[in-house]
């Protein structure tokens, strides 16, 4: 079942999204070589809940820290440890806050130092590519378009379409329906109506597309051991287009 959210809750689940806005600007100046992702994991479990909100992965489904840190060949789901990150780096930050009752979800990947050009390519296309997914975001438009964008201005820049996971509905729930695949056809899928929240997270790799699941049964990497990207964004479906809920 989708749920559609009136205005009032749509006004809250992006209270939410700014504390998971604030704790990403927050995080940017720990990106250095040296710290390890199990400060970031912290740090960030601190930010959200010095705000007011809980830390939506932190036991999700088991999931045992607060927010996933994913470094170069993870996905997603990485989970802090002493590991130090160094510079040429990159690492994502896959941040859920529950603020109010209400869920928000957003990715963000981020260079540590100076990176190499296939890293720097691999960040700035999938960040494009999660706009490029965002546009064809309205009301009566079929889902599918906004995946089968993502997916044609991936492959076109010779990327990595991560297809094991997918985006998702969000709002009581971190995981709710519908999913929100990042590949697919034109005209497929459900028709969007105002007050859908979603959330787009577009996956990709600077190597093939295939991924497998670390002996921790959570961390995501590419099997060809090529770095990948993710970024994430939760948005409301409006009349006219959609708007932003982890923005400023
Ligand atoms: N943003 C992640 C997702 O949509 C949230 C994962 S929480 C975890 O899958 F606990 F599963 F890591
Ligand atoms: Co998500």
């Amino acid at each position: 079942m989708i749920n559609i959210y009136s205005d009032d809750e749509i006004k809250k689940i992006k209270e939410s999204g700014h504390i998971t806005y604030m704790c990403h600007q927050h995080m940017k100046e720990f990106i250095k070589p040296g710290v390890t992702t199990k400060f970031l994991d912290d740090e960030a479990g601190k930010f959200i809940c010095d705000n007011g909100g809980v830390p939506s992965c932190l036991n999700y489904e088991g999931f045992p820290r607060n927010i996933c840190v994913s470094v170069n060949d993870e996905v997603v789901h990485g989970i802090g440890s002493d590991r130090e990150l160094k510079e040429g780096d990159i690492v994502t930050l896959d941040i859920c806050t529950l603020y109010n009752g209400y869920h928000s979800d957003s990715a963000w990947s981020y260079p540590v130092g100076k990176i190499n050009k296939e890293k720097e390519r691999l960040l700035y296309h999938t960040e494009k590519a999660l706009y490029t997914g965002l546009k064809e975001l309205k009301a009566g438009v079929p889902l599918g378009n906004a995946s089968a964008r993502i997916q044609q201005y991936a492959e076109k820049h010779g990327l990595g379409v991560v297809r094991e996971l997918v985006g998702h509905g969000v709002g009581h729930e971190l995981h709710e329906d519908p999913d929100v695949p990042n590949f697919g056809k034109y005209n497929t899928g459900i028709i969007l109506k105002p007050g859908m929240v979603i959330a787009v997270e577009p996956m990709l790799t600077a190597g093939k597309r295939y991924v497998a699941v670390l002996d921790d049964d959570w961390t995501i990497v590419t099997q060809d051991g090529s770095p990948a990207a993710h970024y994430e964004h939760t948005v409301a479906i409006r009349e006219d287009g959609y708007e932003i809920l982890t923005g400023e």
